[in-house]
């Protein structure tokens, strides 16, 4: 098999996509393999690497003098270990332009909602309830520096049901999103030979 794509996961909070990029990378013939997680706080998500043997590093925003230096401290471990795809799964900082500079067109991000709608917050499954939207779902896109609005590389539709509350609502989108994320990741190690160093 050719090397696998060497991709680089952004955490901080549970890290179920996490996990379900890890289980992917299990199967025969995927073509991707999670080599570093990065977190920017104490994030369970941590634990889920530690278990499959992934590295892992912390980022604290308090150990940095600014985001800036924060982010290029984050964006060198990536290039020390040859990341060519950053993953944002459940990140909750908004990536500095010294930092997505460095993987341009190669930073996925995984949001809870039909982009364009109920961008640019962390709260997209709230806010869709309190609209009372009969769908919504999850989008796959790159990060560009314009928060939630990347080139949408895929989604998948949600129905809000009855009765729903935003913890049940957001079972049924992260289950889609444990299917979208590793095949968009598997689309791009299989046909952007661009990304492959
Ligand atoms: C997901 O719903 C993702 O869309 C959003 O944050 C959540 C992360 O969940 N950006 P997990 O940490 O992967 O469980």
């Amino acid at each position: 098999m050719k090397d696998r794509l060497r991709v680089g996961v952004l955490v901080s909070g549970q890290g179920s996509n996490l996990q379900a990029l890890i289980s992917a990378s299990r199967a025969p013939g995927y073509p991707a393999q999670v080599v570093i997680v990065c977190a920017n706080r104490a994030a369970p998500a941590l634990d889920h690497a530690r278990s499959a043997g992934i590295e892992t590093a912390a980022f604290l925003r308090a150990n940095f003098p600014s985001r800036d230096a924060r982010d290029q401290a984050m964006a060198a471990a990536l290039k020390a270990r040859s990341v060519e795809l950053v993953v944002c799964a459940g990140y909750d900082s908004i990536l500095t332009p010294g930092f997505t500079g460095q993987f341009l067109g190669r930073i996925l991000n995984v949001h809870p909602s039909l982009l364009p709608a109920f961008k640019g917050s962390m709260d997209a499954v709230d806010r869709a309830l309190a609209a009372g939207v009969s769908e919504t779902g999850c989008t796959v896109h790159l990060v560009t520096d314009d928060v939630d609005a990347g080139p949408i590389l895929g989604q998948r539709r949600v129905p809000v049901l009855s009765g729903d509350t935003p913890a049940r609502l957001h079972a049924r989108i992260k289950a889609e999103e444990h299917r979208l994320l590793p095949e968009i990741v598997r689309q791009i190690a299989e046909h952007e030979p661009s990304l492959r160093r």
